[in-house]
């Protein structure tokens, strides 16, 4: 600890969490950052007076959730998601989540680098902080020039599409060399994996059959259309030994896909989503299935419950949101054609309680592996630990007092979504975050706003370590 930096908050006698400790201490914080973690009371000195408490005891303290996939203001077909930076980190802070990270996505005939600066630029509208992935459709000669200005500008990651033909598809051509550029400059492909090939041809089927509404959503995307993806991207990155890191995965399959390359020496990571760990295909059944599409889709309970088995194992890296904010209009809109919908959840705000109730207290995953998955390894793997992710002098001050025996149902007219739904209505979970800390200051405390200032910054990522292992 700097043993002159002033003190200008106390987070008091609560239980600190991180990934590889825990343990009752006072947090002091100075300027933005953790300046110390310290026995109970020992902090007591003239450098702290004046500084603001907030007594955490019976609590856990928790670095600030970091959602690795977030789509703020996604445009995808014809449809816009409804936020922008301020509602999409206002609904993330409400959650326990103080980083989110966007995507900038080209539409067709876009240049990646220019998307990227726009989206950028929208980072200090947000109440926390965010960071970026790129992404690449097309390969032509001015991509490693847009590759090399990304990454020095602290993009390193850049998502790819396996699916989406006509919109964010990538050819398997144009994956190995952005793989193999960004292997070079410190940086990683981020995979979204469903062989668009197989899901055509089913959806072709499925329409001859009148089978394409989103009632038959899970029916179009099947579980080996993505089993086939990732195979396929594993071997070419394992054959030009590049890292590579899967969105959304959705099977176990694909999950011991990924653990068995990992076992070969291959840098290959593994994200799921809040929603695939816990909701499934009986939705496509229910009064809203249009609510519930997304890509890949909601999957079989046997299937969910292979996927949670795989994070208890501990074969799972992260768990993101896949944050997008459509509302029910949109998406009935063209709900009698998943083909022409738009796919996705909201769930920003609800990926750290939903994830803490149904993982960590029904399901028995140790507290501090959920910091692991849900703020440790996201940062590392985005290149913004030890800065984000971890409660360590040094770190940003930010922090999340969480209350591990709060329960409460969920609603949408309680959430700060820009959309008229969540997936979770009526869900009872146990856990939630009391106070949120954004770089030193108090945002929400007890449901209640504090602090609407904006004063998001984007975040740098650092160049990936060669020897990245979570
Ligand atoms: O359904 C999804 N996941 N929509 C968002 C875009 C994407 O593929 O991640
Ligand atoms: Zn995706
Ligand atoms: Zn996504």
């Amino acid at each position: 600890m700097s043993p002159t930096e002033p003190i200008d908050l106390v987070v008091r006698g609560g239980t600190v969490v991180n990934a590889d400790w825990q343990g009752v201490a006072d947090v002091l914080v100075g300027g933005g950052r953790v300046l110390g973690v310290v026995e109970p009371g020992s902090y007591r000195s003239a450098r702290a007076s004046g500084a603001t408490e907030i007594d955490a005891s019976g609590r856990l303290v928790l670095p600030g959730g970091v959602d690795p996939h977030c789509h703020v203001g996604f445009t995808s077909g014809d449809f816009t998601s409804l936020d922008d930076y301020r509602q999409a980190t206002t609904a993330a802070v409400f959650g326990g989540t103080t980083t989110i990270v966007d995507f900038a996505i080209p539409r067709p005939g876009q240049n990646p680098a220019d998307v990227a600066a726009v989206q950028r630029a929208k980072a200090e509208q947000g109440l926390c902080d965010s960071a970026l992935h790129a992404c690449v459709v097309q390969w032509d000669d001015t991509v490693p020039e847009q590759l090399r200005s990304l990454t020095a500008d602290g993009i390193v990651t850049v998502k790819m599409f396996t699916t989406y033909r006509g919109e964010t598809m990538a050819d398997e051509r144009t994956i190995l060399r952005v793989m193999t550029t960004l292997r070079d400059l410190g940086g990683m492909v981020v995979v979204h994996c469903e062989a668009d090939h197989i899901i055509s041809d089913v959806q072709e089927r499925g329409e001859a059959a009148g089978e394409i509404s989103a009632g038959h959503h899970a029916g179009t995307r099947p579980e080996l259309a993505e089993n086939a993806s990732v195979a396929e991207i594993l071997a070419i990155a394992e054959s030009v030994d590049a890292p590579v890191y899967f969105v959304h995965q959705s099977t176990p399959e694909a999950v011991d896909l990924v653990a068995r390359a990992r076992g070969r020496g291959v840098r290959a990571f593994t994200e799921t989503v809040a929603h695939h760990l816990v909701l499934d295909d009986t939705a496509y059944a229910g009064p809203h299935p249009e609510r519930f599409v997304c890509c890949p889709p909601l999957r079989a309970a046997d299937t969910v419950a292979g996927l949670r088995s795989r994070v208890l194992m501990g074969q799972v890296a992260t768990i993101g949101s896949d944050h997008c904010c459509y509302d029910t209009a949109q998406k009935e809109s063209v709900s009698h054609d998943v083909r022409a919908m738009p796919n996705g959840l909201p769930g920003v705000e609800t990926r750290m309680p939903v994830v803490f109730s149904e993982l960590v207290v029904r399901g028995g995953l140790p507290v501090g592996r959920f910091v692991e998955l849900m703020c440790a390894n996201p940062a590392r793997l985005n290149g913004l630990y030890p800065r984000k992710g971890v409660i360590a002098p040094g770190s940003d001050a930010d922090l999340v007092v969480w209350d591990p025996t709060a329960t409460r149902e969920i609603r949408s007219t309680a959430l700060h979504m820009a959309t008229d739904y969540t997936p979770y209505e009526g869900r009872r979970v146990t856990g939630w975050p009391e106070t949120v800390v954004v770089g030193g200051r108090p945002v929400v405390s007890s449901g209640r706003l504090t602090d609407p200032e904006p004063r998001g910054r984007h975040l740098r990522s650092g160049p990936l370590s060669r020897s990245l292992v979570v």
